[in-house]
């Protein structure tokens, strides 16, 4: 059986400010979209075969939407798993992993899914899950592969042994977020991959990977477990307990460190919903390659990203622009400064 595990308790900061702390960019509609990026992983995970219902990880503060999202597409999870605070995904995967085990014994299998992706080719997305569980049966940890079409350095690279006839190729390492020269590299590299962020694997083996990798992180979550309230399908992890566990990505944590770790292969269409430049990707380009949502006015303006949520928003003689307005604030930034939203943020968050 595979558990979809999806993570949807990150706070998307980069697509500040229409991403808020009160309603990330997984639970928002973009690019003209109907359902938002977690109702979208959610139906996805449907589609897998021997798939059990999805085990939802996020923040207790959403736990209202996370509620109206899934009641919006009719769809009931195993349980709902709540954090008091943000611990980055290796906390998220290490109280589903124990989860999983404990509902589905300890061979079942897990399949991480961040509710920050798109995919184009449902199909071509459960045939590469369906081809990896049976590797990851035999107790070895999966990664799934994109092959990168541009040097983007908001990713994480996974570099692999030539292929040698298997479905999987053998993982060498693991380069987290690479500077723009050395992503240029890979970009051309036919054994390079991008990390997309989904891990399918053994309970049993993610847990033991933990407690030997992390094993402070491990006791902590697993007293975070313990201590849960249960609230119908809704489960509070112990306050205490969980803040305690240090915050570490899954990739920091277990996948640059572990043996026994493989990468399938996907070619489905797959992007992060990471920054707001993803929206260059989606072809609603006007003929001078502008993107536009809202109430926009443009005169000699080339290659802009422009949303407007409510006034009128205008651009003369500029390009290359990023240029969002809302309610309570305007972001205007140049492209090539994308990634630097969440700097932004912080700086925000830190002023009060
Ligand atoms: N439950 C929970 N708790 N989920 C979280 C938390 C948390 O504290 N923090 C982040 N997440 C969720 C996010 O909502 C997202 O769905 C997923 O975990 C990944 O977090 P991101 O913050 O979006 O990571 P990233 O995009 O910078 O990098 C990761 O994904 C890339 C591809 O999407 C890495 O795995 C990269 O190597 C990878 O290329
Ligand atoms: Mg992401």
């Amino acid at each position: 059986i595979v558990v979809p595990v999806i993570l949807a308790g990150g706070s998307g900061t980069r697509l500040w400010p229409l991403s808020r702390r009160q309603k990330p960019k997984q639970f928002l509609a973009l690019g003209g979209q109907r359902r938002s990026l977690f109702q979208q992983t959610v139906l996805r995970s449907a589609a897998i075969a021997r798939v059990a219902p999805p085990m939802i990880v996020g923040s207790a503060s959403h736990r209202f939407l996370i509620d109206e999202q899934l009641a919006e597409i009719d769809h009931e999870p195993d349980c709902i798993v709540l954090e008091p605070a943000g611990r980055d995904t290796a906390p998220a995967v290490a109280i589903a992993a124990q989860q999983v085990a404990n509902r589905y014994g300890p061979d079942a299998m897990a399949l991480v899914m961040p509710a920050d992706h798109a995919i184009d080719d449902t199909e071509a997305f459960v045939a590469a899950v369906n081809a990896a569980a049976d590797v990851a049966e035999a107790g070895e940890l999966v990664t799934f592969g994109i092959q990168p079409t541009r040097p983007e350095t908001g990713y994480g690279y996974v570099r692999c042994l030539p292929a040698n006839g298997r479905a999987v190729r053998t993982v060498d390492a693991f380069v987290e977020k690479p500077d723009a020269e050395i992503a240029e590299n890979y970009v051309a590299d036919q054994d390079t991959f991008w990390n997309a962020g989904m891990f399918l694997f053994r309970a049993d083996r993610m847990l033991e990977d933990l407690e030997a990798l992390e094993p402070d992180l491990m006791q902590n979550a697993r007293h975070a477990l313990i201590g849960a309230e249960v609230d119908g399908r809704m489960l509070c992890l112990d306050t205490v307990a969980f803040r305690g566990c240090r915050s570490i990505s899954i990739d920091y944590a277990v996948l640059e460190r572990t043996d026994r770790i493989a990468l399938m292969p996907m070619d489905a269409g797959w992007d992060d919903v990471g920054s707001w430049t993803y929206l260059d990707r989606l072809p609603a380009a006007d003929d001078a390659g502008n993107r536009t949502q809202g109430d926009v006015l443009l005169q000699n303006a080339q290659d802009n990203i422009v949303h407007s949520s409510k006034r009128l928003v205008a651009l003369s003689g500029v390009s290359d622009l990023i240029v969002v307005e809302t309610a309570d604030a305007i972001l205007v930034a140049h492209k090539q400064d994308a990634q630097s939203v969440k700097t932004l943020v912080k700086q925000l968050e830190s002023l009060g």
